[in-house]
């Protein structure tokens, strides 16, 4: 085994690790009441669990992996994406659901070495379900590896997605989109944890997926799940880097390029 490799599995164990414990942290502590809500902006709640949740991951990584940079959500939003390893971290996807005791949110890790998203984590809180990915290795639930689905077919097709609820100026643009995709696809789901989507899509559960505006630490880990799974990530430009916070339109590839052309129909 090459040392660049073993390095990777290095960082994929890190990562694993980290959510884990992040994961059993959010199951194991009752959920805040009410009153311990905190309101970062608009429709956006916080809690000492997203901190802690983020304190947790941030020690197991500097532990197993020294030297290397946290992008954390909530502790470290603005840390410069400097060194060779950065992690981009969302500790707590799905922070509405976990308020509410729905069963739908995630622990999220995305590693960037030189830059380039080489490893992705996403953990199932509730369902205590951990997928881990790496770059040009597959993706991968246990022993199984993932794979997109192969339905090729809009009128076949069971797409993601997400509101715009922290940026109510971006549902006049939202609304005429969901209203076409609805009228030709199977169905939509709006399940509230961007990076399970993701994961949905690349587990094919979900053949395609897009949200108008997400921050890098949703999408880091779900992205590089869904590309080793097969499955194609751009802005709803197009564009491939889809790690500089905004829109996300994923799918496989039979069917990633009609959506991209719907939503930009106007
Ligand atoms: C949110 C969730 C949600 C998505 C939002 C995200 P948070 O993350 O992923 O599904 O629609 O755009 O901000 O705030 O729960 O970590
Ligand atoms: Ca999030
Ligand atoms: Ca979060």
């Amino acid at each position: 085994m090459s040392r660049k490799v073993r390095e990777i599995i290095d960082l994929v164990d890190a990562a694993v690790a980290a959510a884990k414990r992040a994961g059993a942290f959010l199951r194991q502590t009752p959920r805040p009441a009410i009153a311990d809500w905190k309101e970062k902006g608009p429709n956006d709640f916080v809690t000492a669990m997203d901190r802690g949740a983020e304190t947790i991951i941030a020690e197991e990584l500097a532990r197993r992996v020294p030297g290397s940079t946290i992008v954390g959500e909530e502790l470290s939003p603005h840390a410069a994406r400097e060194g060779k390893i950065v992690w981009l971290v969302d500790p707590l996807d799905g922070t509405t659901n976990y308020l509410h005791g729905y069963p739908q949110y995630a622990v999220s890790i995305g590693g960037l070495v030189d830059g380039e998203l080489c490893v992705g984590v996403v953990h199932d809180v509730t369902r205590d379900v951990t997928l881990h990915g790496s770059k040009g290795h597959g993706a991968w639930l246990g022993a199984q590896r993932l794979a997109v689905s192969q339905v090729a077919e809009p009128r076949h097709a069971l797409v993601g997605t997400g509101f715009p609820f922290k940026r109510l100026d971006l549902v006049e643009r939202y609304i005429p989109q969901f209203s076409a995709v609805m009228s030709t696809t199977s169905g939509i789901r709006r399940a509230g944890a961007a990076a399970l989507d993701l994961a949905d899509v690349a587990m094919g559960r979900l053949d395609l997926f897009w949200e108008l505006t997400l921050a890098p630490w949703d999408v880091a880990a779900g992205v590089l799940l869904i590309r080793e799974a097969g499955g194609i990530v751009t802005t709803l430009a197009g564009a491939e880097d889809v790690l500089g916070g905004g829109s996300i339109v994923a799918g496989n590839a039979a069917l990633h390029g009609w959506l991209l052309n719907v939503l930009n129909t106007p």
